[in-house]
């Protein structure tokens, strides 16, 4: 008997225990070390069972003796768990069933990213709008109403309120009153230097607040971002982790000035604020800026409380642009999402008839919605891919001009993330 298997399967050891992932159809299980030497020797074999040769291997390794019952029940164990197949078509049918579960189909966004301004009172060096059309007409506060009316007609319940820095703009309260209602959800993603001013107004219109800062240093914080209100964030967190903690969090963007100071920063905030930290790798705007990722990128430590909130889900592309998300410029030009605002990549307005149709139909959303790891030069061999989920395609675009092209830079980075993902993400698994 030969059975079928995905030839990128892996085993991981972790923890005097083993995962089995095997790529194809996205199934991981976590077996004992004799499970896990029976795989490999499976495997070794290239899916031909011989019971004799499988005996004296476990008789040679662990001084067992093995029927040829016994080793039959843990095969048929390995196959009910969908880890090997006694035929290719029932691979095909478990790999078909996951894609399925996966499909891309026309439907409202779940997010829309509303950049109320590319206006900032901050300058950060990395900033993915820095060479955004600043004479942008920006639509006015009545425009701004209509537009949130246009998307909730067409079923949007969550929305994120950014820019540019949204909270230069006068008219906040009102556009935030206009979004918030009880069946609707606002997220506020803010430099954070004029929260305090405006808290007792914005704060009951806000379900989730990240406010971004790079580092607790200040002139960390200055290198990369601004040296203006580093004290009025600080007093903003304060107040919020006084009142509200568990709204916030504050979101560092990884780069090569700050890295050696991220874990003590995570740490910081969350003893003295009780404040929860995301972290992102710096995206380089340009292929002339690649220097600003740190040189150690494939060792930045991802932090275990984060894996362990993600999802075990598969990934044909981690990026939701034109699925999940999509995003509203100043003008009120539908986009991708929020750091895909080149003209080239406009859908559609949010004031001409019919936009939500033309958007689903358009080139650019066929283009980000057909991304496909599995058509991808080097991703389409990676036995993580589905757990990685790809670079994001912004990032590509700015290096190389091509959606989907390859960042070999970024990729041990990625494949560190997807190979924690694997060890600790919640979801579907099972233990033998
Ligand atoms: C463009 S800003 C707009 C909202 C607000 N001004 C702020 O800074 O939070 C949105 C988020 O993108 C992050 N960001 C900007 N440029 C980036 C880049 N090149 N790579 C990664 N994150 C970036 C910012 O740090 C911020 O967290
Ligand atoms: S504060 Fe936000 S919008 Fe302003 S420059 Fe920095 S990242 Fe860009
Ligand atoms: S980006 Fe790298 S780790 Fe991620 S799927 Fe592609 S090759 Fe694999």
């Amino acid at each position: 008997m030969q059975l079928s298997y995905d030839r990128g399967m892996l085993i991981v050891p972790h923890n005097e225990k083993y995962f089995i992932y095997s790529p194809a159809n996205h199934v991981r299980v976590m077996v004992d070390e004799y499970a896990s030497f029976l795989v490999e020797q499976i495997l070794a074999a290239q899916g031909w069972i011989e019971y004799e040769k499988i005996i004296f291997a476990f008789a040679d390794k662990f001084e067992v003796t093995l029927t040829t019952e016994e080793v039959m029940k843990q095969i048929e164990r390995l196959v009910k768990m969908e880890v090997f197949f006694k035929t290719k078509e029932d691979l095909f049918r478990s790999r078909n069933k996951k894609i399925d579960k996966f499909k891309i189909i026309d439907k409202p966004p779940n997010l829309v990213y509303l950049l109320l301004t590319y206006k900032c009172n901050f300058q950060c060096s990395y900033c993915y709008l820095r060479d955004a059309y600043k004479d942008i007409r920006e639509l006015d506060t009545e425009q701004w109403i209509q537009a949130i009316r246009r998307l909730k007609d067409v079923g949007i319940k969550k929305f994120c309120i950014t820019g540019g820095e949204a909270l230069v703009r006068d008219d906040i309260v009102e556009i935030l009153q206009e979004i918030k209602t009880d069946d609707c959800e606002v997220d506020l993603l803010t430099n954070g230097s004029l929260l305090a001013e405006k808290f007792s107004e914005l704060d009951p219109l806000i379900d989730h607040l990240v406010i971004s800062l790079d580092s607790l240093d200040y002139d960390t914080q200055a290198t990369t971002r601004s040296n203006y209100g580093y004290q009025k964030i600080l007093n903003a967190i304060e107040l919020y982790s006084k009142t509200n903690p568990q709204k916030l969090q504050v979101r560092a963007v990884i780069n090569k000035h700050n890295l050696n100071q991220m874990n003590d920063f995570s740490q910081k905030l969350n003893r003295q604020y009780g404040i929860r930290t995301i972290r992102t790798l710096v995206n380089p705007i340009s292929s002339e800026e690649l220097d600003i990722i740190p040189e150690a990128v494939g060792k930045i430590a991802i932090d275990q409380d984060l894996l362990e909130t993600f999802n075990y889900n598969m990934k044909y592309r981690k990026c939701g642009a034109c699925n999940s998300v999509i995003a509203l410029n100043p003008a009120g030009d539908v986009m991708p999402c929020q750091a895909i605002m080149k003209p080239e990549f406009r859908m559609t307005n949010i004031f001409e008839d019919g936009w939500f149709a033309t958007y689903l139909q358009s080139e650019v959303r066929q283009q980000f919605i057909s991304l496909n790891l599995d058509q991808m030069e080097k991703c389409n061999e990676c036995s993580y891919r589905y757990l990685c989920g790809g670079v994001c395609p912004a990032l590509a675009y700015n290096i190389y001009g091509k959606l989907d092209h390859h960042v070999p830079l970024f990729c041990d980075y990625l494949r560190e993330k997807a190979h924690n993902t694997l060890l600790y993400a919640k979801g579907d698994w099972q233990d033998v």
